[in-house]
């Protein structure tokens, strides 16, 4: 048994828990999934399975990807990129809806399917019906030679390194650089992207590594903030476009691993609903970088002051207005907006981290939680 916890810190690298080692280890895995992928001298993405495939991608009327939990929301953050970038419609479902609802899809269907563990039962259903009905089925995966990487047509691989935390972080980031990396290359074979743009983009992703690494620093004080507001029973999440899927994700981890009830909401849908919600025990977490509805944004925090709520601002380096609203700000640096994904998250993983662990919970293996769920 001795050798077993001695093993087990071994492998836990120095840290407290593998959950907050994978939080450290993203600017690795990022690089690690982008490397001999993305080419920026030469102005080239090389995907060997979107390669090998070009003509359904370029075929495609629209693009349906199927996933669950945070899989799910790399996927969200991904119609967001794709539509931008690629200007291909796509539809992001719920592995497990969509398999039992008798779903339109023909053969000019594209399905990407995206997993950490390749093992989710409901997203190999959802595979197997859309492969029935003739579609072609794209794998993003973590694990090498998983039931869902062996059942697709073609994949790219994320490689982010073994994930043993439940709550899903390191897989996260890097499926988004690989749901990135596909939506530049097939901008660049439709036509929807300049060369310059395209190569702008490439570099700005090249720096993604380097600026989690800085994201990272905020640990400390996020702490601090952790701190103040770990009794609070119930979170809101709020960001807008491409960081939308990120309210939704940092809400999810809370919940994980906390068992604090938080909610990721769309900013602008607030006033529809959970603005009914907001007093002076209400902590909101919003999503406000400069790229992307900055102003909307504030004022929708404007909103959120005038009720009293707690506003723990998610910020770009150097941001003015939202610090003069809000309680806290959290700054991570500037990047170009299909990308702020790729940081606003880190922040969000810590706090849900520093919570649990205050709140003395398990946080690589939460209650009722399973890292691969592979029956229904
Ligand atoms: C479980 C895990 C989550 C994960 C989800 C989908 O619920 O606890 O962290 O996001 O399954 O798993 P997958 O392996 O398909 O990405």
């Amino acid at each position: 048994q001795e050798l077993q916890l001695n093993l087990e810190q071994i492998e836990k690298g120095g840290y407290e828990h593998f959950m907050l080692k994978e939080i450290h280890e993203q600017p690795n895995a990022i690089f690690d999934t982008f490397r001999g992928r993305l080419l920026s001298n030469e102005a080239l993405v090389k995907l060997a399975g979107v390669e090998d495939n070009m003509k359904k991608f370029l075929a495609a009327d629209r693009i349906i990807v199927v996933a669950c939990g945070t899989s799910w929301h790399a996927g969200l953050v991904s119609e967001y990129i794709f539509e931008d970038l690629a200007r291909i419609p796509v539809e992001v479902e719920y592995a497990s809806e969509f398999r039992y609802r008798n779903p339109v899809i023909t053969e000019k269907d594209v399905v990407i399917a995206i997993s950490q563990s390749g093992e989710t039962a409901d997203t190999l259903a959802a595979i197997k019906l859309a492969k029935s009905k003739g579609a072609f089925v794209f794998g993003v995966c973590n694990v090498v030679g998983s039931s869902i990487a062996r059942e697709t047509d073609a994949g790219a691989y994320t490689h982010a390194g073994p994930e043993i935390g439940v709550a899903s972080t390191k897989a996260f980031t890097t499926q988004i650089t690989v749901l990135t990396l596909m939506a530049l290359r097939l901008a660049r074979a439709k036509g929807t992207i300049s060369s310059s743009e395209f190569r702008h983009h490439l570099i700005e992703l090249e720096t993604i590594p380097s600026k989690v690494e800085k994201a990272l620093k905020s640990d400390a004080y996020v702490q601090t903030i952790a701190d103040i507001y770990k009794d609070a029973t119930n979170f809101l999440y709020l960001g807008r476009g491409f960081n939308f899927p990120v309210a939704l994700e940092g809400a999810l981890k809370l919940k994980e691993i906390s068992y604090i009830h938080a909610e990721g909401y769309p900013a602008a849908e607030m006033k529809h609903g959970p603005i009914a919600l907001i007093d002076e025990n209400m902590p909101i977490v919003v999503i406000a970088t400069k790229k992307g509805h900055y102003d909307k944004v504030v004022s929708n925090i404007q909103e959120i002051k005038s009720r009293k709520g707690k506003i723990i601002g998610i910020v770009t380096e150097g941001d003015k207005s939202v610090k003069e609203l809000a309680d806290h700000v959290i700054e991570v640096p500037e990047t170009i907006e299909c990308l702020t994904p790729l940081l606003t998250t880190i922040p969000l993983q810590l706090l849900s981290y520093h919570i649990a662990v205050m709140l003395d919970k398990n946080v690589d293996q939460p209650r009722n939680l399973a890292k691969s769920v592979t029956v229904e």
